[in-house]
Parts: structure tokens; sequence; C-alpha cells
């Protein structure tokens, strides 16, 4: 008699992402974009965040127009509980119900800690940590409710390793990963996972003062294992592995994206 496979499934078809509809905070450029494109291009609608809404825009209608799914963009500031509020009424009447939420809105003052001023301290941590709460605190509980969702939190390897001038992003960095895993707690047997992908260095905007200094940007390569930068398109394998149900059942779990940088 023919061996019944124990894998009953198609491994490929777990990826898809078909009648889903996501956010993506930070989706206007960068990561986000990256992100944002990855989950259209396995099926779901899109909305497309940030505070500029030229960028949001134009992301969403070359996702569209690449992939033929309906992408919306929505300026917001997502440190704003009244604008998260505004964001996710606007995306809900035009997409409907969310199903997956990514938290790439990020930004970054470096400098000594006795240099840095309150409001840099308060900028970082807000949009790196408090934004990321304010979001999945807002599509959680509906994502609980419908009994499936997905969030995926950005960390950073400076989520588990220290570096000088780093004082704000660090700690908040360091945070985004605690508060992954106590969502990921609260809502586990709801059908809801919340991860973290921490990155390695990849040239984007928050990167541009290393990226303009070339002995900084060489000191990071020499500090990768795998040798360069991250390119951009290996930011959406890991987040549509953790937006799908192929990781249906890693929850409060930090995947490292960083050429080997946190494995020193
Ligand atoms: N690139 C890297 O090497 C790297 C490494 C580790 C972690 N990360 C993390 O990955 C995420 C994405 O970074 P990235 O490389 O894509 O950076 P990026 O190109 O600078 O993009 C950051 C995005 O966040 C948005 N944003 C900033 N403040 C916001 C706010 N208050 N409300 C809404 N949107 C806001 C920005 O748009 P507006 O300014 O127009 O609002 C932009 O769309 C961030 O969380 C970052 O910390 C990146």
């Amino acid at each position: 008699m023919d061996k019944q496979l124990s894998l009953t499934v198609n491994a490929l078809d777990l990826f898809r992402l078909e009648g889903r509809r996501a956010v993506v905070t930070g989706g206007g450029r960068g990561l986000g974009e990256v992100m944002a494109t990855a989950l259209a291009q396995a099926g779901a609608d899109v909305a497309v965040v940030s505070r500029t809404l030229d960028d949001c825009r134009a992301t969403a209608e070359a996702i569209a127009g690449q992939t033929g799914r309906r992408a919306m963009a929505v300026a917001a500031d997502v440190t704003r509980a009244d604008e998260v509020e505004r964001m996710a009424s606007e995306v809900e009447q035009t997409l409907g119900p969310v199903d997956i939420l990514i938290n790439s809105a990020g930004v970054n003052v470096r400098g000594a800690a006795h240099e840095l001023a309150e409001s840099d301290w308060d900028l970082v941590v807000n949009v790196n940590l408090k934004a990321p709460f304010l979001c999945a605190r807002r599509f959680g509980p509906r994502m609980c409710e419908r009994g499936w969702g997905r969030i995926i939190n950005m960390g950073s390897i400076l989520s588990v390793i220290a570096m000088p001038g780093r004082a704000p992003y660090a700690s908040a960095k360091a945070g985004v990963v605690n508060l992954t895993r106590v969502l990921a707690l609260e809502w586990a047997n709801s059908g809801v996972t919340v991860n973290a992908i921490c990155p390695g260095p990849f040239a984007t905007e928050i990167n541009r003062p290393i990226l303009n200094d070339p002995a900084k940007y060489k000191a990071f390569v020499e500090k990768l294992p795998i040798g360069r930068w991250g390119e951009l398109h290996e930011i959406a394998g890991p987040a549509l592995f953790l937006a799908s149900d192929a990781a249906s059942f890693i929850t409060g779990s930090t995947l490292f994206v960083d050429g080997g940088w946190t494995a020193q």
C-alpha cells in the first residue's frame, strides 16, 4: 500500500494570503514598502501608512499596479492614539477588518546620551515602541474576535546588543522584543500570533548617516559575518513567513535577519 504522507497540505500554499487585509506602518518607503509589496504579492490587500501621504500614495499605487491587489494610502502619525484610531477606521471602512499588522514605522536619533535632548528620547521611544503598542492595542483584540491574526513588530540587532550613541533606539528596540512576548502570551489562544523581526543593516533612509560615511559603512560590513549589508528584498521572505499560516506555531518569537551579526 502507498505510504500516507504526514504532510497533508501543500507547504507553498501555507504562504498564500488571498483574502487577508494588512496594515503596514512605515510602509511608504524602506523595509515597510518591501514588506507591504511582499504581502500583496502573496494575495493580501494592503494599507500603506506613514506621516507622508505622497510616499504612501506612490507606494500604494505601485503595489496595486504590480500585484492587482487593493492598496490604499493613509497618512497618520502612529505615535498618537487618536491618529491610530482614525487610520484604523479608514482602513476598515475601505478594505474591511485587518488580519495582519506590521509595525515598521521607525526613527533614530544618534548621539552620546549626555548630548541628547529629552525630545530626542521621546521621539525615538514613541515611534519605535509606543506606536507598536498603540497599533497592536487597536487591531489585536479585533483579530482575536475573528480568531486569526498576525502582528509583526520591527526590532533590530540593537534589541539585543548595545552600541555607543544609541541610547533611545536600543532601549526602544529592546522594549519591542518584550512587548512582542507579552502580547503573544495575551493573545496566544485566540489565533493571533505576535512576533518580532530584528534586522541587521539595510540601506534605507534611517541609515543615511552611516551610508554617507564610508568609514562607518565599512565598519558595519566588518561586523557582518556574511560580509555585506542586507539587500532590501531579503526582508520580504521573513515578513511573509511570519504573516502567513506557515508560521502558525510561532508566537512571541524573534527572527534575526542580520547576516549573522548577533550569532557572534
Ligand atoms: N534599515 C535598517 O537597517 C534597519 C535595521 C534594524 C531595524 N530597522 C527597523 O525597521 C523599520 C523600518 O525601517 P526602514 O529601514 O524602512 O526606515 P525608513 O526607510 O527610514 O522608513 C521609516 C518609515 O517610518 C515612517 N515613520 C516614521 N515616524 C512615523 C510616525 N510617527 N508615524 C508614522 N510613520 C512614521 C516613515 O515615514 P514618515 O517619516 O513619512 O512618517 C517611513 O515610512 C524601523 O522600525 C527600523 O527601526 C531598520
